[in-house]
């Protein structure tokens, strides 16, 4: 089974929709350690990309995620917009040529993705950002894909880790971002964006699986 163009129009308006279900938990999250916007600019940030990618005629993967994350970088102030853009150029860079992605293509693309947000955020695990998410979503899913699980278990690892690792967020004292600010008192919240990037992850799996 591989990752189709639809299957990744899904995924990219499946992730809309999460935003959009959980716009007042991630701005909730966010009032706990920043400043209360990070449901809103992620929603701002998605609806103009419906349109958008809804309109894309005759395009490839490639453009689809070049699309959404130019549309992300110009339509949401903060730091979401311009890691958000990152992570989807990173995916529209690395599947460029390609018309169906295997779970090999899909690791590496997502591997790239995380390494870009990584250069341009400078978090590294640990500081509670969204890559203690994203980072172990992209290993677990190499992992699958090495160890030769078919699609569905690599999404659904890839899924689990990304959960897991936003849990983790919680104890965790902010190193980056503006939660940083509140040095100790970050801890015993868990990270917004980390949030984010699971349902970006967990869009992803309900897509191409076509499971909820
Ligand atoms: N340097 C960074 N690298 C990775 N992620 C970051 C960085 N700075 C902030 N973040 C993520 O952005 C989230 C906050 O997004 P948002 O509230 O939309 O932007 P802002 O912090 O500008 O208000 C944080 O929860 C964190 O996960
Ligand atoms: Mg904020």
């Amino acid at each position: 089974m591989a990752i189709t163009y639809e299957q990744g129009l899904a995924f990219v308006q499946g992730f809309a929709a999460a935003i959009a279900e959980n716009k007042e938990y991630l701005t909730q999250l966010d009032s706990e350690i920043g400043d209360a916007d990070h449901g809103t600019n992620m929603n701002r940030g998605m609806q103009a990309v419906l349109p958008k990618v809804g309109s894309l005629e005759g395009a490839d993967l490639s453009q689809l995620f070049k699309t959404t994350a130019m549309t992300l970088i110009s339509t949401v102030g903060g730091a979401s917009g311009p890691l958000y853009g990152t992570l989807f150029l990173g995916l529209g860079t690395a599947v460029t040529g390609k018309t169906a992605l295997s779970t090999e293509d899909w690791s590496q693309a997502l591997d790239a993705a995380v390494q870009a947000v990584r250069a341009r955020g400078k978090a590294e695990p640990g500081d509670k950002t969204m890559i203690d998410a994203l980072q172990p979503a992209a290993d677990s899913l190499r992992e699958a894909a090495q160890d030769g699980a078919t699609l569905e278990a690599a999404l659904a690892a890839c899924e689990q880790a990304a959960e897991q690792g936003m849990q983790a967020t919680i104890p965790l004292v902010a190193r980056k971002g503006r939660a940083s600010y509140l040095g100790e008192r970050s801890a015993g919240h868990q990270d917004p964006g980390a949030t984010s990037s699971w349902l970006l992850v967990r869009a992803a799996r309900q897509a191409i699986t076509a499971e909820t």
